[in-house]
């Protein structure tokens, strides 16, 4: 198998708990994989003679992850965000059946091709900024042929671009028209067994629900948490985003991988959450988009060493944003993280989200899944606005 020696680089590795600096870097990648990291000057003989690609000093990351988006998905939903530029809200909207149901009525009408063709200019915007990890949920479809096709329009994502793609099933997103008034029997009679179906046809990753007076309540959400469980498919939650409705301890309760959103978490939820090693998916561009006023608690997250993630939460409705970079910068200015903390997010803890092990940091026998960027310093990274500076992207070990 080639090695190739990537030299002269800044590496931000994410070891430990902070950024992992290696100043003076090197990283020898094999096979698709990491085999070895540190100072250059520390580079094994074994590897003098290999193929070397001069960084010029450049800071190294991990490969960018966006743990959580909604990027298959059919229509736009432009005409609701000049609705909500003249004062209508985000639960108005919703409640009037517009919002995430408007969605799902142009997703059912769409092919899989139609659904991968308007997937793909979001997905290659975020491998632009490098990104090699897309979570992908479904949750517009409510019913089991399009929740299935949309899962597949994800995975084939997957085989037409240089990116890992992991699915997630999100019926329990919102309770279809023709099962208004009646979510629990949508959860019995549609929601579980569709989740049946999507995971013998191989296509689930994880389970995921939208808990939310305008979606489903604590007792539907573990209805579908056991079904998930009976399967030995793990569990993430949207909790706490528009009001406090207990997502997050029903989250913890389950080992979940991720709680996410969290604008009305409480202390007492980010306790549960650090007792059950779950991630706080923080999602600043639906806090930006909805204008919301309540941030999340990041001071008691990071009191109670709560890892913190940031995604794009890609969708048409409430987080309509193709960019990690500018997630990051969010996260720092809306959010209060360090620059530190919103690399972490995408990496190391965005990995963690998606029970990842093998990704997300730089360390020997994970994935050579790698970002270098016109920058020195994470601080660089996240400060400028609307502006990309990657240099080069490996995936697997290739660079594209
Ligand atoms: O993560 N919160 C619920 N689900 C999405 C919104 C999807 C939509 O508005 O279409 C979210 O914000
Ligand atoms: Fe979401």
């Amino acid at each position: 198998m080639p090695f190739r020696v990537l030299s002269n680089a800044t590496l931000a590795t994410m070891a430990g708990t902070d950024i992992g600096l290696v100043p003076d870097g090197a990283v020898v990648l094999e096979g698709g994989r990491i085999a070895w990291v540190g100072r250059f000057a520390d580079l094994p003989d074994i590897w003098s003679d290999a193929p070397r690609d001069d960084l010029g000093g450049r800071l190294v990351t991990p490969a960018p992850i966006d743990a959580h988006t909604h990027l298959v998905h059919a229509g736009n939903r432009a005409g609701e965000f000049e609705m909500r530029l003249e004062g209508a809200s985000y639960e108005q909207i919703a409640r009037a059946g517009g919002g995430i149901l408007s969605t799902v009525a142009a997703t059912r009408a769409a092919s899989e091709d139609n659904l991968v063709a308007a997937a793909l200019p979001l997905l290659d915007a975020l491998l632009a900024e490098g990104v090699s990890t897309v979570e992908i949920k479904s949750g517009y479809g409510l019913d089991l042929e399009t929740e299935i096709r949309m899962l597949r329009a994800a995975r084939s994502l997957g085989n037409l671009r240089p990116v890992r793609v992991r699915t997630t099933f999100l019926g329990a997103h919102a309770c279809p028209p023709e099962y208004a008034g009646r979510p629990d029997a949508y959860i019995d009679d549609i929601c579980i067994p569709t989740l049946r179906a999507a995971h013998a046809a191989g296509l689930v990753d994880a389970v995921d629900g939208f808990c939310e007076k305008i979606a489903f309540d604590a007792g539907q959400i573990t209805r579908l948490f056991d079904a998930a469980r009976a399967l030995g498919l793990p569990v993430k939650l949207h909790a706490e985003q528009l009001s406090h409705s207990g997502g997050a301890a029903l989250a913890a309760r389950y080992g979940a991988l991720s709680a996410d959103h969290l604008e009305f978490a409480t202390d007492a939820d980010a306790s549960a959450l650090a007792t059950a090693g779950t991630v706080a998916m923080l999602l600043p561009g639906a806090y930006y988009t909805l204008r919301e006023t309540q941030a999340p608690p990041v001071a008691a997250f990071r009191a109670r060493s709560v890892p913190m993630a940031l995604a794009t939460d890609c969708n048409p409705g409430s987080s309509p944003l193709a960019s990690l970079l500018l997630t990051m910068n969010m996260g720092c200015t809306l959010f209060g993280l360090t620059p530190v903390e919103a690399l972490r997010g995408v990496t190391v803890n965005a990995a963690r989200a998606l029970g990842l092990g093998d990704c997300g940091r730089i360390a020997p026998g994970l994935r050579a899944d790698l970002a270098v960027w016109n920058v020195g310093s994470a601080a660089e990274l996240v400060w400028r606005i609307g502006f990309n500076p990657l240099h080069a992207r490996y995936f697997e070990g290739e660079p594209c």
